[in-house]
């Protein structure tokens, strides 16, 4: 009986514990923890904001912030970037970010957006 119960308990606990998880990783990744996450300039946002966002904030673009290309141009608008990314404001017209994507930018401007 007692067996049953601490069984019945461990599961919960399991089940709890791997959705907490979860939350945090595809719900939430305006929040959280930035150990470990890899968020370099050059190898994670810059192609991240290459792949989704020069489209429309390529050189010459006057939306919002305007182009997109340099790193002193991401880096300046880097607070805006991340609000709109981790609200799905951007990109415009389209799905937000992975949850991983909005992650790294996230921790890369609450990191000082070092050019790395
Ligand atoms: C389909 C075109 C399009 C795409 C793709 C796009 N943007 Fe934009 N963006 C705009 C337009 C247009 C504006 C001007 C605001 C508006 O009219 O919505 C804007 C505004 C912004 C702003 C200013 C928001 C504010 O008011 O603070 C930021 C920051 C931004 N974009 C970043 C991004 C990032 C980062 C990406 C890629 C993840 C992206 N955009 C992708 C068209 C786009």
């Amino acid at each position: 009986m007692m067996k049953k119960v601490f069984f019945t308990l461990s599961v919960c606990l399991a089940v709890f514990i791997g959705c907490t998880n979860d939350k945090d990783e595809l719900l939430n990744p305006a929040g959280g923890d930035c150990t470990g996450v890899n968020a370099s300039f050059v190898n994670d946002v810059l192609p991240i904001i290459q792949a989704n966002c020069q489209g429309c904030h390529g050189v010459g673009s006057t939306n919002g912030p305007g182009q997109l290309t340099t790193y002193n141009e991401i880096s300046n608008a880097g607070t805006r970037i991340k609000n709109a990314v981790v609200s799905g404001f951007m990109p415009r017209n389209a799905a937000p970010l992975p949850a991983a994507d909005i992650r790294k930018i996230r921790c890369w401007v609450d990191s000082g957006t070092p050019n790395n």
